[in-house]
């Protein structure tokens, strides 16, 4: 039995040394979190429509992110690195005249703004003051359709 205990204590500290031993090696992956240049940005119509972009989306949807002291830290940066970018694939504030917009995007705006499936979950839980109230959805989706509009291909 006691030997057993033993076997099994020795295991568990090899695990973990590995565990620790991979996360600390891991820190030595580049990160980069270097915001490229921003090419062309919406003309807003209103402050208060820009303020609340800025506020709930910029930081996966332009390349004016502002990366988090954690994005340093490996498996973190490449969560984050990963919705960054996948986020400007989809919506890029920073590149709006090339790549904005479809009447799909649009839609799809509208759409996910209002089920609440953007901003992400865990991103409004590290940034509270990315949330928004019912009604500055409302004027969010509102005044970003108007810009889209205005941009329509
Ligand atoms: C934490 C990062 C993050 C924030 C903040 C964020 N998004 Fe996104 N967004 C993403 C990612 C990642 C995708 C790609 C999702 C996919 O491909 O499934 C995406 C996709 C989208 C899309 C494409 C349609 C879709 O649902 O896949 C739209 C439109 C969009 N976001 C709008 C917004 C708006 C508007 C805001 C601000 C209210 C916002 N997002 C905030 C990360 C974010």
């Amino acid at each position: 039995m006691l030997r057993l205990r033993k076997e099994n204590r020795s295991i568990f500290v090899a695990c973990v040394t590995a565990v620790v031993l991979t996360l600390t090696l891991l820190q030595l992956w580049p990160t980069d979190t270097i915001n490229p240049a921003v090419v062309s940005a919406p003309e807003w119509p209103d402050i208060h429509t820009q303020q609340l972009v800025e506020r709930a989306c910029y930081d996966c949807h332009s390349h004016e992110t502002r990366w988090p002291w954690y994005t340093n830290v490996v498996p973190a940066y490449f969560l984050l690195a990963y919705d960054v970018q996948r986020g400007r694939e989809a919506l890029n504030f920073s590149r709006w005249d090339e790549t904005c917009c479809t009447e799909e995007q649009i839609g799809e705006m509208a759409e996910t703004v209002t089920k609440h499936h953007m901003p992400l979950p865990y991103y409004m839980v590290l940034h509270p003051e990315s949330y928004l109230s019912d009604v500055e959805r409302g004027q969010l989706v509102y005044g970003l359709m108007d810009i889209m509009k205005e941009n329509l291909d």
